[in-house]
Formats: C-alpha cells, sequence, structure tokens
C-alpha cells in the first residue's frame, strides 16, 4: 500500500506518494535528496540518522514516514541559516564541532550534531557526564567523545 504524505522538512513543505514501509530516513536521503542524514544500522543502535520531528530527537530509520504527517523535521541540513543553501552561516554547534575538531571520519557527525542541538534546547547540558548520557544513542566508532562532548558544553556554556 501507499499513502500521500505531506510533510515539511527544514522549512520545505512536501507532497509525496510513499509505499508504507518507507523508513523517514529513507524518505529523506532517496526521495527528498538530503543525504545528510546517515545510515549506519538501520535498526536504531548508532543514532548517526538522527533527526528532529517536531523539535524532538529521533531515529529516522525507526520512524515510518507515514508517521510524519504534518510534521516538521529538522535534518543537518536546516541548521545553518540560509535554508540549505550553502550559503548561510553554520549553526554554532557546527562551529563548535569544528573548533574542537570533533571527529575523524565524520560518518556519525551530522546525527552527533542534530543530537547535540536536541540535547542542549532539552537542557541536559549541566555537566559533562549528563551530556554524555544524554548523548549516549550516538556512537562514534572513531572515539571522539572527548571532543564531541567538549563541543556541546561549548554551546550550551
Ligand atoms: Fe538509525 Fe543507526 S541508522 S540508529
Amino acid at each position: 500500500h501507499s499513502s500521500a504524505l505531506s510533510v515539511t522538512v527544514n522549512g520545505r513543505r512536501h507532497q509525496v506518494t510513499i509505499d508504507n514501509r518507507t523508513s523517514l530516513l529513507d524518505l529523506l536521503r532517496e526521495r527528498l535528496a538530503l543525504p545528510g542524514t546517515k545510515k549506519g544500522c538501520d535498526q536504531g543502535a548508532c543514532g548517526a540518522c538522527t533527526v528532529l520531528l517536531d523539535g524532538r530527537r529521533v531515529n529516522a530509520c525507526l520512524t515510518l514516514a507515514v508517521r510524519c504527517q504534518d510534521a516538521e523535521v529538522t535534518t543537518i541540513e536546516g541548521l545553518a541559516s540560509g535554508g540549505g543553501s550553502g550559503d548561510g552561516e553554520l549553526h554554532p554547534l557546527q562551529q563548535a564541532f569544528i573548533e574542537q575538531d570533533a571527529f575523524q571520519c565524520g560518518y556519525c557527525t551530522p546525527g552527533q550534531i542534530v543530537s547535540g542541538v536536541g540535547c542542549i534546547r532539552e537542557g541536559h547540558t549541566g555537566s559533562r557526564a549528563e551530556i554524555r548520557e544524554w548523548m549516549s544513542g550516538n556512537l562514534c566508532r572513531c572515539g571522539c567523545y572527548v571532543k564531541i562532548v567538549n563541543a556541546v558544553a561549548q554551546v550550551a556554556r
């Protein structure tokens, strides 16, 4: 079965017809040409696919796209000003990741940054341990956790 879906992504309204089994992750990457959100495990274990759904962090691989009717989704492409045009200013947390050198291979980075934005908005930044706890759904195989926490703490200050 397929469904008509209307969803706003990074401020832009999209109307698409999708197979009901389509994940939000595949919708973003394959239908809406937004490959910034990464597919790591595709089963909810790594956090590489983290996006904001109506302001809350979700794993896009575990979220059915049909559940996003009339929702607002923010991906890594939508964090900088300029609506993903490439001309805008980086989000403060994107800038902080650069300043703190908070990545190696970079594959987990979009999910880390979106999750970090959620973590800061939720106010789970009282201590390094608290940041680590509330970022624990985002794995980094390169082991950059110290610097990732540095970046989140820098913006939360
Ligand atoms: Fe979604 Fe790993 S790709 S949690």
